[in-house]
């Protein structure tokens, strides 16, 4: 397993391998080599009792809503392309049919990904799909303007469904807006929708992220957090978005608010453009 922030990718993806049914994912469970399962379940163990125990709620709601957004952006357009910032073990493009998909993380978790994405797809886990991995550092511009080019080449003309999930918290704040405006780029128009997830600032008081930020601090994850308000996405992505919270979310999918956000990472996911009208439904209740 990987240290530093990448150890992150294995925690989240073990949340949402608890969780297939209300994360709508279940191939979650096939990205760990099962030799390596029992050290991210004790890992996780670890974090759900110094941190919070409700980790695989909090990653299954917002994994659900971008799956639903992004099945309503596939609807709209089946020509649409995905792409995905700091991807981890996330498995939207073998669960919904895009033409075409581009998966960036850091340089080694990159190709671990690529690595066990062939592995799951020769053993016919995973349906073949064109996915490319590309390695790159999203707090360096020189490396997003590489990131952009990809997408833009890739893409060639098609409409672009950008998702940048459980990522931006880790980089500075400049970085994290250029990470969540990237999608301005994408071609003509930019990105046809971008579904975004963030801490709010007015969140950064929050008792369970204060206890992510001190159990982080011993493993090499940046101890800084950094936050953004909807005004300043709003802004960005230059269109009105619609902004859930994780108890928008248990009242969509759960019918009701099981677990109050003060006991919750308060992590919101925003989305604008044509996949809105997903998210909509989860404010509506
Ligand atoms: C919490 S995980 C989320 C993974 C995935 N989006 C999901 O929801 O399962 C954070 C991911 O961001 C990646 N990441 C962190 N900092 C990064 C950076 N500077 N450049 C590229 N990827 C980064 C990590 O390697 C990790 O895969």
């Amino acid at each position: 397993m990987h240290g530093g922030v990448a150890l992150t990718a294995y925690l989240v993806n073990e949340s949402r391998a608890r969780r297939p049914d209300l994360a709508a994912d279940p191939l979650a469970q096939a990205w760990i080599p099962e030799a390596d399962r029992p050290g991210v379940r004790a890992l996780w163990q670890e974090y759900a009792e110094a941190v919070y125990p409700h980790d695989d709620l909090v990653v299954a709601l917002r994994g659900r809503v971008i799956a639903d957004v992004l099945a309503a952006a596939l609807a709209a357009d089946p020509a649409t392309v995905l792409v995905v910032c700091g991807a981890g073990f996330s498995s939207y493009p073998w669960l919904l049919p895009f033409p075409a998909a581009l998966e960036v993380d850091l340089p080694a978790m990159a190709e671990a990904k690529q690595r066990r994405a062939e592995e799951l797809t020769a053993a016919g886990t995973l349906p073949a799909r064109e996915v490319v991995h590309l390695g790159a550092d999203l707090g360096a511009e020189a490396d997003r303007a590489r990131v952009a080019a990809a997408v833009r080449e890739l893409a060639a003309g098609r409409p672009v469904a950008y998702v940048v999930e459980g990522v931006l918290f880790y980089l500075p704040p400049r970085d994290a807006l250029a990470v969540a405006g990237l999608g301005a780029g994408f071609g003509a128009g930019g990105a046809a929708v971008s579904a975004v997830s963030y801490w709010p600032a007015a969140a950064s008081g929050s008792r369970v992220l204060e206890a992510q930020r001190a159990w982080f601090r011993g493993r090499q994850v940046p101890p800084e957090a950094s936050y953004q308000t909807n005004a300043e996405l709003t802004a960005l992505f230059g269109r009105p978005l619609r902004d859930v919270g994780p108890e928008d979310l248990q009242r969509r999918y759960l019918g009701g608010v099981k677990v109050p956000e003060s006991e919750l990472i308060p992590e919101y996911v925003a989305v604008a453009g044509a996949g809105a009208a997903g998210a909509a439904g989860a404010v509506a209740g």
